[in-house]
């Protein structure tokens, strides 16, 4: 019957689904035990050992390349850190902030300040009063916390390293032990370069870099999320593989995690009782733009308009690869459009570097001069109108208004 959302409703609940709880696959979910990250996990102990022994602070860097576990890393140690300390007589608190979606260093500081029972009013209550209180809180309890400030790098690029030093600062003027421990999380160590001496080597000296995944930990890690994610026996071994093969380009397993949530989508829809490859074919063209449009939204202005450039430079030559000179031409080029000072060719590789990383682009060593420093460059598999389409509006909306004319 047209209109009648009961009936809809009811189609839709009692379709048959291979799902069991898919909350298992929601990025946010962090697994009771994390595969092939053991050694890690035990360098973590190591550094925080004297933390739970001795009160003393810390502060841990881990880097790694996107989905490589470093927020998976971070929130399984900070639960176990929490235990741990519960069964030692120690007040171990642990706070996770984002700090790309904080924003800003009141707002991360906020958020930290909500993992304690103490009232803090919107509105009055400056980030150093706050803090303040927390430091107060902390003291009384005699207790301790460790703060994962995840994806630091995006942090400090926007708004500079003020954050670590307000953070710290009124723990040290406090007179007392200090009280907070710190993980950063990060792309790549370049971030500290802007940070004092001081707190940039102890970060490059509790390094933990986690690795790229290879096809066989990504299977691991997709098998042991097909059991508690799906019903007995819904996902084909063939389908796994092939997911594992496509996301082990990247190593990325967060990839994996999303085609297979997707493949499985697409097989209830179609309500057949098995996960099949057609439909990790299918998930993998579905998903495909909106991955790269959160990663796209993630980048600076000349990273974008480098990427632009890329792909319009594809686009004319109808080849595979650009060389990577005439991307460069090319981006000074887009930067007179888009009305920039074009960077230096050190900064410029910084980048390529980065977003093959991403997965964004495909490097070969060129062909052409052996002897040269030079790299063929290619958009890995998004077809290009979509990709330079989005850039082009990302770049837009970040300019104000299109008053570039023209495109
Ligand atoms: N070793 C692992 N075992 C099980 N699951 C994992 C492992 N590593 C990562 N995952 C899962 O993969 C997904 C991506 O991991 P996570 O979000 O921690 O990556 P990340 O390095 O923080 O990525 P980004 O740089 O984008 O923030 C998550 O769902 C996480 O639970
Ligand atoms: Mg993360």
């Amino acid at each position: 019957m047209m209109g009648d959302y009961g009936e809809i409703f009811e189609e839709e609940m009692g379709r048959s689904t291979v799902f069991k709880d898919q909350s298992k696959l929601s990025p946010d979910y962090v697994p009771g035990k994390l595969l092939h990250r053991d050694e890690e996990f035990r360098e973590f102990t190591r550094y925080f050992r004297p933390v739970l022994e001795s009160g003393a602070s810390q502060r841990v860097l881990i880097t790694g390349s996107v989905g490589v576990g470093k927020t998976a890393l971070a929130r399984r140690f900070g639960r176990e850190l929490e235990s741990a300390g519960k069964k030692r007589g120690v007040n171990m608190t642990y706070a996770h902030v984002n700090c790309r979606k904080q924003g800003t260093a009141p707002m991360v500081i906020r958020k930290i300040a909500s993992n304690f029972p103490i009232s803090v009013p919107r509105r009055g209550f400056s980030p150093q009063e706050i803090l303040d209180h927390v430091i107060h809180f902390l003291q009384k309890k005699d207790s301790y916390l460790t703060v994962t400030l995840d994806e630091l790098d995006h942090f400090v690029e926007q708004n500079g390293p003020d954050l670590l030093y307000s953070l710290t600062r009124p723990f040290e003027e406090s007179g007392g032990p200090n009280r907070m421990s710190i993980i950063a999380t990060s792309f790549s160590p370049n971030f500290l370069d802007i940070l004092d001496e001081a707190t940039r080597s102890t970060f490059m000296h509790n390094r933990i870099d986690l690795n790229t995944y290879n096809a066989g930990q990504i299977l691991d890690i997709l098998n042991q999320r097909v059991k508690l994610a799906f019903k007995p026996d819904t996902v084909r071994g063939d389908s796994v593989d092939l997911i594992s093969k496509i996301a082990s380009r990247r190593g990325d397993a967060r990839f994996a995690l999303e085609l297979l949530w997707y493949a499985g989508r697409v097989a209830s829809e179609g309500e057949v009782e098995k996960v099949s490859p057609n439909q990790v074919r299918r998930a993998k063209s579905k998903i495909h733009p909106e991955v790269r449009r959160e990663v796209l939204m993630d980048l600076g202005e000349h990273e974008l308009i480098y990427l632009l450039a890329l792909s319009r430079r594809l686009k004319i030559s109808d080849e595979a690869y650009a060389t990577g000179e005439s991307v460069s031409n090319a981006y000074r080029v887009v930067c007179e459009e888009y009305g920039e000072n074009p960077l230096e060719n050190a900064e410029l590789r910084s980048f390529v570097q980065k977003m093959e990383g991403l997965g964004l682009i495909d490097v070969e060593p060129s062909g052409r001069k052996e002897e040269s420093r030079d790299r063929d460059l290619s958009i890995s598999d998004a077809p290009l109108e979509l990709m330079e389409g989005v850039i082009e509006k990302i770049l837009q909306r970040r300019h104000g208004s299109g008053d570039r004319g023209g495109r």
